[in-house]
């Protein structure tokens, strides 16, 4: 979604803020601007598309010590040159702005009934205004950003500057997250470490209504009370580049051969030869999770498909009540908190505007504590949980998500482990998910092997419309997650389904133009499958069965089978999502196209 660089330095930053948006490239986007001052003239310049395309208009005149920059995902407004950040008030005031403000019809109203003109349909150019309103009436920059804060409604992380004050930004936060990056002799900020990774590893992450202002020798910060206060600088180490696609085609292709790897990582520390290493939750979760009777779990997309695979694992092996539901809908619902429920957020950014309002909203009512599965360690639903189980996938730059979704399902497995030892787990059977657990990234790895075979199949999809996925049990949600992995980056239709619904309405569907994939494991449902696949072959379908070697599956007309390598039953639902990610990739790069920023699509959803 939407993502903000700024800068002040004694050098031309117009680079570093080229540079910095496209680190946030990724995160989805339709149009970007920047920014900068140049010897008390402010210069702004917008285009919609992509960031290179910015970067080819900027000429000499577009340098600058001070400036601001933003990518903008469209909410109010198309993707437009004029709606495009930065917005301006005058010609010496831009702003920069994450988020929604949600009173901004009001306050469009109350500026131009004096005198203010309006040259876009954003949000955004409310702030603008208000504070152009509030510096001519004696205020400073920053003065006017603090009185203007109180009357913006909504979510907001923004960048300030003014021509008359070149060596200044102001920036805010509230719902929508921003860092400051410090270097020497020059400071920087952003709404995501990323996109400074170039220029500093030294970072100071903005609270929940902070106000600060960057000048190149310091920086400062007052928090929702109005009162200066100091915030930890964090060290960040690791690989500053993750604009590096490693050879690999696509961000997407790395990211989905890196899932051995990174399930490896998430492992790490946490499991013993045969039992989980709960110390490995950190201080006081044993405590924490003595308390947990049953589990309500909330995300978004992808990570609610994770969290829908560990309902099965929580209530089938754990023993433990487990309700699941997304985000947008748990946080507008009246629901009863019974005794002893956990709240698990699950999110690979950490930032997803529902998951994060239903956690504070948890926070008011009687859970008996949070815990977050969470990808990015200063993420606000770490900071806000009272337990993070971090999954090591590293940063994922593809907007569809796969390698995280992935060690999501592994943290998600060994806190069913964590709790159900408790209730159900014995220790023979914790040693068997352990052991299961340890062979994980091999059997995965053994799995990528079929990207060829996959490849070969993948044209025939390039031209359907619509597409079905079938699954039983644990393996619908993974179904659902293979479907929208295809309709999110090949943009063909797809619906997934449980196997056994087929008849009350899908069949309907079903002729020889609907590629129909079914994930064929052999477990307990595998009979029940196979009956309702030869409903799909009775009429027609063109059938595509990713099966366990040993599930008697045998190619003939209207059936293709995908031999997938034999795993632990435990563990298939991760084995079995990998030759799903493979299939839809495949079918987009036929298809053409844009894989790793799918149009519409934002990486982190920050706004409601
Ligand atoms: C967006 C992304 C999805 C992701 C979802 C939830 O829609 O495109 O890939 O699954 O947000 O994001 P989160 O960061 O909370 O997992």
């Amino acid at each position: 979604m939407c993502g903000i660089v700024g800068a002040v330095a004694d050098r031309d930053i117009s680079d570093i803020l080229i540079e910095g948006l496209k680190r946030l490239e990724y995160r989805g986007y339709d149009s970007a601007g920047v920014a900068l001052i140049d010897q008390g003239k402010l210069n702004i310049r917008k285009e919609v598309g992509k960031v290179a395309a910015l970067e080819k208009v900027l000429s000499a005149e577009h340098a600058g010590h001070t400036g601001i920059a933003h990518t903008r995902w469209a909410t109010h407004g198309k993707p437009t040159e004029a709606n495009a950040h930065p917005h301006f008030s005058g010609d010496k005031l831009a702003v920069v702005h994450n988020g929604i403000i949600e009173n901004h019809e009001s306050l469009r109203e109350e500026l131009s009934s004096k005198g203010y003109v309006f040259a876009s349909e954003t949000d955004t150019e409310t702030i603008a205004h208000l504070i152009h309103l509030l510096m001519e009436e004696g205020k400073s920059l920053l003065e006017a950003v603090k009185a203007a804060i109180p009357r913006l409604e909504g979510a907001y992380g923004l960048a300030v500057v003014h021509a008359d004050d070149p060596e200044r930004i102001v920036c805010a936060r509230s719902g929508s997250p921003l860092v400051l990056g410090l270097g020497f002799g020059e400071n920087f900020l952003a709404s995501d470490q990323l996109a400074l990774r170039q220029v500093t590893d030294r970072f100071v992450y903005l609270d929940e209504g902070d106000i600060a202002e960057i000048t190149r020798t310091s920086h400062t910060i007052w928090n929702v009370d109005g009162q200066q206060v100091e915030r930890p600088v964090e060290r960040i180490q690791g690989k500053a580049d993750s604009a590096d696609k490693g050879g690999y085609r696509h961000f997407m292709l790395k990211e989905i051969f890196e899932q051995p790897a990174v399930v490896k990582n998430t492992l790490q520390g946490r499991l013993g030869s045969d039992h989980i290493l709960e110390q490995s939750f950190g201080n006081g979760a044993s405590d924490i999770l003595d308390k947990v009777q049953s589990v309500q779990i909330v995300a978004c997309g992808t990570s609610y498909h994770a969290g829908m695979v560990a309902k099965y694992w929580i209530e089938g092996i754990a023993g433990i009540p487990c309700r699941v539901e997304v985000a947008s809908e748990f946080r507008y619902r009246k629901f009863v908190v019974s005794p002893g429920t956990l709240l698990v957020t699950i999110s690979q950014s950490g930032e997803t505007a529902d998951t994060l309002a239903a956690l504070r909203l948890a926070k008011e009512l009687d859970y008996c504590a949070t815990l977050t599965v969470c990808n990015v360690a200063q993420s606000s639903l770490v900071r806000e949980s009272d337990l993070a189980l971090m999954t090591e996938a590293g940063p994922e730059i593809g907007v569809a998500s796969t390698k995280a979704f992935t060690t999501q399902l592994t943290a998600l497995l060994i806190l069913t482990v964590a709790l159900g030892r408790r209730y159900a787990i014995d220790k023979v059977k914790e040693a068997a998910i352990v052991s299961a657990l340890h062979s994980l990234p091999g059997t995965l790895a053994t799995a990528l092997e079929l990207d060829d075979e996959i490849c070969g199949i993948a044209e025939t999809f390039a031209d359907k419309h619509h597409a079905l996925f079938l699954g039983r049990g644990i393996q619908w949600p993974i179904a659902m997650e293979g479907a929208l992995k295809l309709k999110e980056i090949s943009y063909i239709h797809a619906e997934s389904y449980p196997a056994g619904e087929l008849k009350h309405g899908p069949l309907a569907l079903v002729d020889d133009d609907m590629p129909v994939v079914a994930v064929a494991p052999n477990d307990e449902l595998l009979e029940k499958l196979k009956s309702n696949l030869e409903e799909v072959q009775a009429r027609g379908g063109q059938l595509y069965v990713f099966a366990d070697k040993q599930a008697g599956f045998k190619n003939e007309s209207g059936l293709t089978v995908i031999p997938v390598p034999h795993s632990e039953e435990i563990v298939a639902p991760i084995l079995y999502t990998l030759p799903l990610q493979l299939l839809s990739y495949h079918v987009a790069v036929f298809k053409g196209t844009d894989v790793d920023q799918p149009r519409n699509l934002a990486k982190s959803v920050t706004v409601e």
